[in-house]
């Protein structure tokens, strides 16, 4: 499974890029507007980071004129930044008109699975199913998402799934056990993600031992 950060935080990007295992790079305008710079140029700094590998921005336009000509400002900030729109009518528009032309979309803010067939059959590169906040109204995130994963991989789409709105480590291995193809992750789940008691308990172990015999470690 892909990983990518779902933050704009250029810090937390540049610290899981050290990590070695980072994909890719979602935002939102939420997640940009905390960073108080303006959208393209804070755009540009993470896809500089990034390299090849994908980058979400979002339009705010919700006409389908509109998306295409904000959509095509912003994939032409780097190669690797894609699309973001949000799932309605004029965004399946949009999604066809740019994506023929080459333009990624990344549909997003999906709470269904028929949603993500549409964005799939109108082109979408990726589609970002919300488990976290179908969660937050007494609905199974993980259940929607499964379906979505059933649904889209069983007709071959070159469409990949991000799981979105994730909150918490047990999200991101839902995703992983039913073969999502990718999770983006805030920064403080990931950083969960590596953790465990019994490691730190067996590095400590290990230490003291050595030190038995040895004298003080590095
Ligand atoms: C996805 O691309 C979104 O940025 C994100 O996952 C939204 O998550 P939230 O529900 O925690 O805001």
């Amino acid at each position: 499974m892909k990983i990518f950060i779902d933050t704009a935080n250029l810090d937390m990007i540049k610290e899981i890029n050290s990590w070695g295992i980072l994909d890719g790079v979602t935002t939102n305008p939420s997640l940009v507007a905390k960073e108080n710079t303006d959208t393209p140029t804070h755009v540009k700094e993470i896809a500089k980071i990034l390299g090849d590998r994908p980058v979400s921005a979002e339009v705010m336009a919700l006409d389908a004129d509109g998306m295409i000509a904000e959509g095509k400002k912003l994939a032409a900030i780097a190669p690797n930044v894609n699309v973001k729109l949000p799932m309605c009518i004029e965004s399946l528009k949009a999604t066809k008109a740019l994506s023929s032309e080459g333009i990624a979309v990344n549909m997003t803010l999906i709470f269904d699975p028929l949603q993500a067939l549409m964005a799939a059959k109108a082109g979408a590169r990726f589609v970002s199913p919300f488990i976290g906040r179908l969660d937050d109204i007494g609905t199974h995130g993980v259940d929607m998402l499964s379906e979505t994963v059933q649904i889209i991989h069983q007709y071959g789409f070159d469409t990949e799934i991000i799981a979105a709105s994730i909150r918490h480590p047990t999200h991101v291995l839902d995703a992983a056990e039913m073969g999502c193809d990718i999770a983006t992750i805030p920064y403080d789940i990931l950083k969960k993600m590596v953790a465990h008691p019994k490691t730190e308990e067996g590095i400590a172990k290990f230490k003291a031992d050595y030190e038995k015999v040895n004298g003080p470690g590095q």
